[in-house]
Parts: C-alpha cells; sequence; structure tokens
C-alpha cells in the first residue's frame, strides 16, 4: 500500500483505540546506511525523513503525542564526526521545518539535558519551543541528550533541596510530586512505545513514564519504518489494547485489597 492511500485512518483501525501519546526509539540507522555501502550519516538523514513522515501520519491519525529518542546520554561516545553531525542535523533541520510545523499546528519540546549542547543548536530549540507553545494539533517531543536515571537523579536533587530549604516536608514526596519535577511533567503518560531493528530494551528512555505502556518491537530499520509498519504496529497495539488495560485494573484491584 503507498503512504497516500494512508492518509486517512486505515478502516480497520477503530479511531477510539487511537494511541494519545506514542513514543519511538528510532534504532537502526547506521546498519541501514552500512547495508547499503553508505556512511552511517546518510541512515541518520534518512531516519530524520522517517521521523518527518510519521509525525505527520501520527497527526492525520489522531495521536496526540509523539515523543522520539533522538539522542542519549550515551550517544556522546560516538565517533566525533558523527555527534558533529547529529547536532548539526538537528540544528538544520528545526531551522528548516519549523515554518512548516507553525503553519500544522505542531508544538515541539525538546527533553534532556540541554546545556551541554552546541549554544546555536540551544537557541534554535528555546525559539522553536517559544514560537509553537500555543499550538495544538500534535505535542511533538524531541529526547536530545536525555537519560532516564539522569532524569530522576535529577528530580531527587530538586526534591532534596526543597526539604532542605523547609519548603517541604520529607511525607509530602508522593508520587505525583515526582512527576511534577519530570521533563515530561505537561504530557500524559505513552500508551505505546515503538522500537525498530530487533533490539528490545529501553535503553535508559522514559523509565518512570513507561511504566504502563504497550510495548511493539519490530526487525524493521528505522529508515525503512513507513505509515504501512506504522499501521501494523497500531493494528498489534488495538489488539492487545482491551485486554491489558482490563488486566491493568485488575492487578489495581488485587494490590488494593491485599495491602487493605
Ligand atoms: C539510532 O540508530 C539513531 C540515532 C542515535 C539518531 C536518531 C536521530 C535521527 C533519526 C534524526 C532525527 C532528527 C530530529 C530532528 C529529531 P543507530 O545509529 O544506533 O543505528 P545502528 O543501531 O544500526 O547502529
Amino acid at each position: 500500500m503507498t503512504s497516500k492511500l494512508l492518509s486517512t485512518l486505515p478502516s480497520d483501525l477503530n479511531p477510539e483505540k487511537i494511541p494519545q501519546h506514542i513514543a519511538v526509539i528510532m534504532d537502526g540507522n547506521g546498519r541501514w546506511a552500512t547495508s547499503r555501502g553508505l556512511p552511517r550519516i546518510a541512515g541518520h538523514r534518512q531516519g530524520a525523513k522517517t521521523l518527518k513522515e510519521l509525525l505527520r501520519c501520527c497527526k492525520d491519525w489522531g495521536v496526540k503525542a509523539l515523543t522520539a529518542y533522538a539522542f542519549s546520554t550515551e550517544n556522546w561516545q560516538r565517533p566525533v564526526e558523527e555527534v558533529d553531525f547529529l547536532m548539526h542535523l538537528f540544528e538544520r533541520l528545526l531551522h528548516r521545518e519549523l515554518a512548516q510545523m507553525l503553519r500544522e499546528g505542531v508544538r515541539i519540546s525538546f527533553i534532556g539535558d540541554l546545556s551541554a549542547l552546541p549554544k546555536s543548536l540551544q537557541t534554535e530549540m528555546e525559539r522553536s519551543m517559544t514560537e509553537t507553545l500555543n499550538n495544538q494539533a500534535i505535542h511533538f517531543t524531541v529526547a536530545v541528550n536525555y537519560g532516564s536515571r539522569n532524569e530522576i537523579t535529577k528530580v531527587c536533587r530538586q526534591v532534596a533541596q526543597l526539604v532542605q530549604q523547609g519548603k517541604l516536608n520529607a511525607e509530602q514526596v508522593n508520587e505525583s510530586l515526582v512527576e511534577q519535577h519530570l521533563y515530561t511533567a505537561d504530557t500524559p503518560e505513552p500508551d505505546l512505545l515503538i522500537r525498530t531493528s530487533g533490539e528490545m530494551r529501553l535503553s535508559n528512555f522514559l523509565l518512570w513514564q513507561m511504566a504502563y505502556t504497550e510495548m511493539y518491537f519490530t526487525d524493521i530499520l528505522w529508515p525503512d519504518f513507513n505509515r504501512e509498519a506504522f499501521h501494523q504496529a497500531l493494528l498489534s497495539y488495538q489488539r492487545r489494547v482491551g485486554v491489558a488495560r482490563r488486566r491493568h485494573r485488575r492487578f489495581g484491584q488485587l494490590k488494593a485489597s491485599l495491602s487493605a
């Protein structure tokens, strides 16, 4: 099926069970490129096109939030040329795509320790976050220099400081307070995680936020993850979701009655 045919929601998908928030781990860019005799950076360039297409598809099909893992705290260990290329790619794309995101009602956010990124990239990020803040069609979050353990440690430090300053009692520290200090404070938890290229790990991505998220793993390499592949991911999600949500509720009841 061509992507054109899939611009409206495929008829075998239930519009009432579309995940509201999808997280993606975009894996396999390097392998996609090397298998074609291309440099790894060609895979990232193609991967960025795939991400853009997925964002548009999410918007077309009624997904309200998409969060993509673009650069982890561990990715600094890659060859310096590859890191430089990725930083330039983020900046170039932001610059180039901002007008269209504004037109299409996309709100963009960045999460992670942005202070370690090149200053010119930080400026573009700030600008795009401010300019798109009131857009409503879809919330697109890009995790850059992000690591979940780092995020949770930062929250612990902030909360400890509040206690130390006497602004909070230790007894007031609860899950909701922790959530308010996460980068994702204003976004509901992901309903579905998609990871490409056959890896079945979370790799330090949204560990707190994905406690109840459905997971979908596929062997497809990220640059090849097209609308049809996304369609298959949603079909799998919709087959599982009714049962899983009921199971989750049952666990909740069981836990409640055990602790009573
Ligand atoms: C993982 O594949 C991919 C990355 C670390 C980079 C992802 C970045 C993009 C797709 C560009 C997105 C652009 C924006 C603006 C967010 P890999 O290199 O680990 O592939 P491999 O496992 O085959 O080596």
